[in-house]
């Protein structure tokens, strides 16, 4: 079994943060999401890993290299546009051979990792398998239509009468047949070729597509509010910690829900968890409440934030409201102006969003 990661795309609904960063290197939960797959593959024994990158494939090898640190072998294979998923797949054949594979998308978070999938696929003579998921708005996903016996019968992208409430999730299990598959279907409308429109073809030629439903959480992280979700979601699944050099002083409350990174301090504030402070990071004279992540080397000072993700190396300074569900990008600075006229002064991104 390999590993397929797609880590392409443009993601234009994350702008501005992904104009000038991956989007799949975001971090939830002061890790990016690609590290999050990475490690997901790796724990349901996958340790040869493709990674298909598009215009930010620098930026990416950058972080995370011939990924040794997590223990596979990742190589990368260049998408010359972002054509679809199962344009992903057409380029990957050298890679994949005939080996079964698991592809995931690179931007998307699952709860509970995906060894059980892996080991249901291994078991069965499948030729795919999808990962579904129960939804409340089918009418927004790709839905499954099943037959009595449990297998796929048809994939409706979109329907506006939904024939079940199963909703595609972005994990997806392959034999060598999907290459029949690729190289046969045209592109949608939109232009691109669809990995949908691939499954389909191989329920239409024949072959045993089967679901796996899966039952916790999921979330496909493309808008800075999935993003914000997702942050939740894992910061409650992991095991708090306080690294030995992070420091907290006697003015301080630190709950038990707290990690603390390498070098973090904390003077005269409270944090409430499930929140983590990256490294280096200093928070002083605040409160940071639950589901909030601090990356690396930010400076917190004189501030209350909840429910907000702060990227590396950016500051809040003396904000006098709360701020509450927010992104922040890196190297960002966000301080009180004292200077009259009082009003609010901003050099904001392209694309950027500021509620007041
Ligand atoms: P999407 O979220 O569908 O596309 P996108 O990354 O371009 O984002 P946006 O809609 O905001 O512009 O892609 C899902 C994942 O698949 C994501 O990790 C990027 C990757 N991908 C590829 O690798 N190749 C492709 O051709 C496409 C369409 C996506």
């Amino acid at each position: 079994m390999k590993g397929l990661i797609l880590s392409g795309g443009k993601g234009t609904r994350l702008y501005p943060l992904t104009y000038t960063r991956a989007k799949q290197l975001i971090p939830v939960a002061n890790k990016p999401v690609l590290v999050r797959v990475i490690e997901a593959i790796r724990e349901a024994g996958v340790r040869e890993v493709g990674i298909v990158v598009g215009p930010t494939a620098a930026e990416i090898q950058d972080a995370l290299g011939d990924g040794s640190e997590w223990d596979v072998a990742l190589s990368y294979i260049h998408q010359a546009s972002p054509d679809g998923l199962a344009h992903a797949v057409k380029i990957s054949q050298d890679f994949l051979g005939d080996d079964p594979f698991v592809m995931f998308l690179g931007d998307n978070v699952i709860e509970g990792g995906i060894s059980g999938l892996i080991r249901d696929f291994a078991d069965k003579q499948w030729n795919s398998q999808i990962v579904l998921k129960e939804v409340e708005n089918p009418s927004e996903y790709g839905v499954a239509k099943m037959r009595p016996d449990g297998s796929i019968e048809q994939l409706i992208e979109k329907p506006k009468s939904p024939p079940s409430n199963l909703a595609l999730v972005g994990i997806y299990m392959f034999d060598h047949h999907i290459f029949e598959a690729v190289n046969a279907i045209k592109p949608s409308a939109r232009g691109e070729y669809e990995i949908t429109d691939a499954i389909q073809w191989l329920i239409d030629h024949g072959y045993m597509v089967f679901p796996h439903i899966h039952r916790g959480w999921w979330i496909d992280t493309g808008k800075p509010t999935d993003m914000l979700d997702a942050n939740s979601h894992v910061l409650e699944e992991i095991t708090p910690c306080l690294h030995p050099t992070a420091a907290v002083d006697s003015d301080s409350s630190v709950d038990s829900r707290v990690t603390l990174q390498a070098g973090a301090k904390i003077v005269n504030s409270v944090i409430r968890g499930p929140t983590i402070i990256g490294k280096d990071t200093l928070i002083e004279n605040s409160y940071i409440g639950p589901f909030t992540s601090i990356y690396h080397g930010c400076q917190i000072l004189g501030c209350e934030i909840e429910r907000s993700i702060i990227l590396e190396n950016s500051s809040v300074v003396d904000i006098d409201s709360t701020l509450r569900d927010s992104l922040i990008g890196r190297n960002a600075s966000v301080k009180r102006s004292d200077g009259k006229p009082s009003g609010i002064k901003m050099n904001l991104g392209d694309h950027s969003t500021l509620w007041v």
